[in-house]
């Protein structure tokens, strides 16, 4: 099959139609939970249900129209965050609850009430700077901070919760029991029932049947004070989010959209349920723990439509439980290291993965790569890692290699050791359908593929031809999967080679939304809704897992991801997927990183020059001069477009570039300082008043610069002083955690001295 049209289809076709993905009036649930309107909510709660414990405060709440009980539990975390979970109190099964995601289960603080009649109850956090007053009718609650509302949940009414049934027998029956159908005739709404998918889902041809029937939950929340929204990556949209009119939803639903436009609220490759509002004197989160799909609706008004601003913030998933964390800041840095809390700080890099990195789909053989490889050193151009895409493996089956273009990869790799450079080659997700590869022969046998719903194994189309897809969900496939990445069992493998994966949306060709059926089933018979967002995250984990194993726990890893979710930072960097050779998506990659990082994931980067089509000269080389200050440096193009490493386009375009990246390794000193701090506590930004290290010139790698002499660069703020840290350690392995072996050096510059501790 020849690359780049797998199954037959051409990709570039099949990217740009967009009828292949849904608008949100095409999401059942979505259009389910839009009936209901913003109004006086139907539940209340049972104030006689309260209790109290030294872990959380406990309730139940009904609805007044189809009287089924939802239990609440309210938790203060230590560090200013508040959890409110909210789940069926008698559910007919377990709905799924994310784990994995959370770093442990978070430290409770005895909440206290300090108030219960006339409907109220009052709850305080210990020191008292905190309440939450939750009305009893309609439910509603206020998160107060030393007297001032700073959140309020449920006081537009739309908590919504649709309760698991058995399966219809009769149809009709059913829908009138259900609580959604009560909306239905509340809204007085004409659409027929079997247009709410409540029970399956037609989009195409494509039928979703949902086993457990509508499971949706919704909730909002109104952000006093604010007008200014961020978060909830990816999109390819503003950092500032935008106020969302009906049916422009944004999309939490990770996605592989070859071609992608820019300005659009679909959600592309990876997601994180993360949105911070921001106003002078307080920033605050909303985390929405669900890795089922998401919608978040947006309504701001500013100090201009009221005297005080508000943002309405609305949350529908499509399945599980109400989990969400309310991060109360105050600062910026506060809510960062509050995310980081929970779901943990960014994996320290490798020193040479903040190198630059040179990749191109394809590399095509070991003539090839010794050539660029050396092209650099005769361009005087400095570069840590050479990449090699799909085609170097046999027919596209992963851990193997083209036996013609690449018969002898370790000598390859020993020739790129000498010269202290790295390879990253790619591993994606999907497993060709091929009894006699070892790997689908062993998943197959040892039942590790996800299945379909009628408990076959789950069988697209990706660039293999047929393929199976692990199910990551799983424990043991994990582990299965991470011993692949031992030396001995991963052949032509040395302890250069680092690791890319791709795809792991999954994308499906040819699937629903090109992605993996909703109805499919992984471990513990979980459909696939509801961790369709995880999936990545467990790919890059459990590759993580597999690269710190095969040196016996010495070695950092290094993975790249493109799908991802809350918490992948702890396994690696994120790029932003397949961008376009245009000045607008250079432009548009700036919020969007800042919006990942935001999010928790500090090491994330845009390919350099666009991915699909050819840059004039001056983008490249203006892309260069910007992906040379962002966190991971790689430029990336697709097999279609012109050869562009950095010395093609002329003399003095050759000069601008190795100009930026000889800037960004002189830099190294201080960007890995900045990772050594986002890696114990995550983002710093740069002020006035700082003292940075740099190099005092630029090597042909990172390890070629290990003599290279440091130098302070002390820049005086107002007062004529200035501050700063550098960090520094071997840059590849784990004895700055285990044996703390790493210097740390803290720098100020006062009076016209310098002094360091
Ligand atoms: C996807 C990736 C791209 C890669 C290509 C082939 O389009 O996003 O980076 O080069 O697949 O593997």
């Amino acid at each position: 099959m020849e690359a780049g049209t797998p199954g037959g289809i051409s990709v570039q076709d099949e990217a740009v139609d967009k009828s292949n993905f849904k608008k949100c009036n095409q999401i059942a649930f979505y259009r389910r939970q839009k009936l209901l309107r913003p109004g006086k909510s139907l539940y209340r709660v049972l104030l006689d249900s309260v209790t109290l414990s030294d872990e959380n405060v406990k309730f139940q709440i009904i609805h007044e129209g189809n009287k089924v009980l939802l239990q609440v539990e309210i938790y203060e975390i230590e560090g200013n965050i508040f959890r409110l979970k909210i789940d069926e109190a008698s559910p007919l099964r377990p709905r799924y609850k994310v784990p994995d995601v959370l770093i442990k289960e978070p430290t409770t603080q005895r909440l206290l009430i300090s108030h219960k009649e006339a409907g109220i109850l009052v709850l305080s956090s210990v020191n008292e700077d905190y309440k939450l007053r939750v009305t009893a009718n309609p439910f509603q609650v206020e998160l107060q901070s030393k007297g001032e509302t700073v959140m309020s949940v449920n006081s537009n009414g739309l908590l919504y919760f649709e309760h698991l049934q058995p399966p219809p027998s009769d149809r009709y029956s059913i829908c009138l029991s259900h609580p959604r159908i009560y909306w239905c005739a509340v809204a007085e709404n004409k659409e027929k029932q079997e247009d709410l998918g409540l029970w399956q889902e037609k989009f195409g041809s494509f039928l979703d049947i949902k086993a457990h029937g509508p499971t949706s939950v919704g909730m909002d929340f109104s952000l006093h004070g604010y007008d200014h929204v961020y978060g909830i990556p990816q999109h390819t949209e503003t950092l500032l989010l935008k106020n969302t009119s009906d049916g422009d939803a944004y999309r939490l639903y990770n996605l592989d959209i070859f071609g992608h436009k820019i300005h659009e609220k679909i959600g592309i490759y990876g997601s994180v349920p993360l949105l911070l509002a921001h106003k002078p004197n307080r920033t605050s989160g909303i985390f929405w723990l669900n890795s089922s799909e998401t919608l978040v609706d947006i309504s701001t008004k500013t100090a201009k439509q009221r005297a005080v601003p508000l943002t309405d913030v609305r949350w529908m998933s499509e399945s599980g439980i109400i989990d969400v964390f309310l991060l109360m800041g105050p600062t910026a840095f506060d809510i960062f290291k509050q995310f980081a809390q929970l779901t943990g700080t960014q994996a320290l890099p490798p020193l040479f993965s903040l190198g630059y990195h040179q990749c191109r789909w394809n590399y095509e053989d070991e003539q090839d790569v010794k050539a660029v490889d050396a092209g650099f050193d005769a361009h005087d151009i400095p570069y840590d890692v050479i990449w090699l895409d799909i085609e170097h493996t046999d027919g596209k089956r992963y851990f193997t290699w083209d036996k013609k273009k690449f018969q002898n990869p370790r000598k390859m790799q020993e020739h790129l050791r000498k010269r202290k450079r790295k390879l990253v080659v790619i591993v994606d997700p999907h497993i060709k359908v091929d009894p006699s590869y070892i790997l689908y022969a062993q998943a197959k046998e040892k039942g590790y593929f996800v299945k379909d719903r009628n408990g076959q194994d789950f069988e697209g189309i990706c660039w293999p031809g047929s393929s199976c897809y692990p199910d990551f969900t799983n424990p043991d496939v994990r582990k299965w999967y991470a011993d692949q990445f031992a030396f001995k069992t991963y052949k032509g493998s040395t302890n250069i080679l680092f690791v890319w994966n791709d795809m792991n949306e999954p994308s499906v060709f040819k699937g629903a939304e090109l992605t993996m059926q909703k109805d499919a089933v992984h471990y513990n018979n979980w459909e696939h809704r509801e961790v369709h967002n995880l999936y990545g995250f467990y790919q890059q984990m459990a590759t993580a897992e597999g690269l710190i194993r095969r040196s016996s726990g010495k070695e950092r890893p290094f993975v790249l991801t493109r799908s991802f979710f809350a918490g992948s930072q702890k396994y690696g960097a994120v790029w932003t997927g397949d961008n376009t050779a245009e000045w607008s998506y250079l432009k548009i990659s700036i919020p969007m990183l800042l919006t990942i990082n935001m999010a928790g994931i500090s090491f994330c980067g845009a390919d350099v020059g666009g991915f699909i089509g050819d840059p004039e000269p001056e983008l490249l080389v203006r892309w260069y001069q910007a992906g040379a200050y962002q966190p991971f440096f790689r430029g990336h193009s697709n097999m279609e477009s012109k050869r562009r490493e950095p010395w093609l386009f002329g003399e003095k375009n050759t000069q601008i570039i190795r100009k930026a990246i000889t800037e960004r390794y002189v830099l190294l000193p201080y960007l890995y300082t900045l990772f050594y701090r986002a890696h114990t506590a995550i983002p710093v930004f740069q002020r006035g008043g700082t003292v940075i290290p740099l190099k005092t010139s630029a090597g042909k790698s990172t390890e070629w610069m290990i003599d290279i002499s440091y130098e302070l660069h002390v820049a005086l703020d107002a007062e004529a002083c200035a501050i700063g840290e550098l960090y520094v350690d071997d840059g590849h392995s784990f004895q700055y955690l285990h044996k703390k072996q790493f210097l740390y050096r803290k720098f100020t510059f006062h009076k016209n001295i310098l002094s360091s501790r």
